[in-house]
């Protein structure tokens, strides 16, 4: 593969379906791009505004609506299907129970069409829908990524640098685990232009005013929730986190997202997704990087594992 006869299909054509696509296609990523949705007649008229939307960009795309047998040679496919979050919602586990049987059909259907390349999940609750993806679909844990946290990492980078006015990506600062309520910051290995970010904090007291780690930690918990509670839903953070894993993949960058993968030892844990820094290739998730954390982070990274692990026991 490369980039220049790339496909990506994307199943379900919501928000963050929708957003993600055009944000894949002004970018230019891949050559072709499909649209797989319940309702056909959106998807068709998606894929027209989009492909319309071309003529105006860097380089030439097709677009279409199609069904499952167009992810038979898919590079990527992207899950954004899933129930409506309920209205008073603050918990994406909700979610679960109404989306297993979407999740399991989807996967079921793609993988009848001979598909082996890489699954995004994006659909929440994330780190669930990722295990269930890679349970039903017998793929290589490889093959299977969730977007995570890395929209949360974004998020708290935007938020430090913000205080500081830095550009946030002179932020380097990882958000790990469930993305949900139990997300922990690896806050000792996160850094500011080399310097520790605990010490940016403590060393800038005027601009660092209140916030401490807990208040920045839970900041961004609460920052889906500010958005979902005044629009309805979010979706050009989490479309743009997504189009970055999939340029990782298409472009084979190696760039390292905290993306939902397997552990399979890693960091003491097995059998789970949840996110941690992982180097994103043509393969997939290549690599999981194991950060040196300290005591009490490990401990909040477990707090995660046990969360999500109480789920995914319920599941059998
Ligand atoms: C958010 C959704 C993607 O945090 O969960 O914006």
């Amino acid at each position: 593969m490369s980039f220049k006869d790339s496909k990506v299909v994307i199943v379900g054509l919501g928000n963050v379906g929708a957003t993600t696509a055009y944000s894949i296609i002004n970018q230019g990523l891949c050559e072709e791009i499909v649209l797989i949705d319940i309702n056909k007649e959106k998807a068709y008229g998606e894929a027209l505004d989009m492909q319309q939307s071309v003529y105006f960009m860097n380089r030439n795309i097709k677009v279409k609506a199609g069904d499952y047998s167009d992810c038979k040679d898919a590079d990527v496919v992207i899950i954004t299907a899933s129930a409506p979050m309920p209205k008073d919602s603050h918990d994406r586990l909700q979610m679960l129970a109404p989306s297993i049987k979407i999740i399991k059909s989807i996967v079921s259907s793609t993988m009848a069409s001979g598909f082996n390349g890489i699954f995004i999940v994006v659909s929440n609750p994330v780190d669930i829908m990722s295990y269930i993806t890679w349970k039903e679909s017998g793929l290589p844990k490889n093959q299977v990524i969730g977007s995570g946290t890395t929209l949360d990492s974004a998020r708290l980078s935007c938020r430090l640098a913000d205080m500081y006015h830095l550009d946030a990506k002179s932020v380097s600062a990882y958000v790990c685990g469930e993305h949900g309520d139990s997300e922990m910051v690896t806050w000792s290995s996160a850094t500011i232009g080399g310097k520790s970010v605990e010490d940016v904090l403590k060393d800038n007291a005027e601009r660092t005013k209140d916030a401490t780690k807990e208040t920045l930690r839970h900041a961004v918990i609460e920052d889906g929730w500010q958005i979902f509670n005044r629009k309805g839903n979010t979706c050009y953070g989490i479309a743009a986190a997504t189009t970055a894993i999939v340029k990782s993949i298409l472009f084979n960058e190696n760039r390292i997202y905290p993306v939902s993968v397997h552990l399979d030892g890693q960091y003491g844990m097995n059998d789970i997704f949840l996110s941690v820094p992982t180097i994103i290739d043509k393969t997939g998730a290549k690599e999981i990087v194991e950060i040196n954390m300290k005591e009490d982070e490990q401990k909040a990274l477990e707090e995660s594992y046990k969360v999500l692990k109480d789920f995914c026991q319920q599941l059998d």
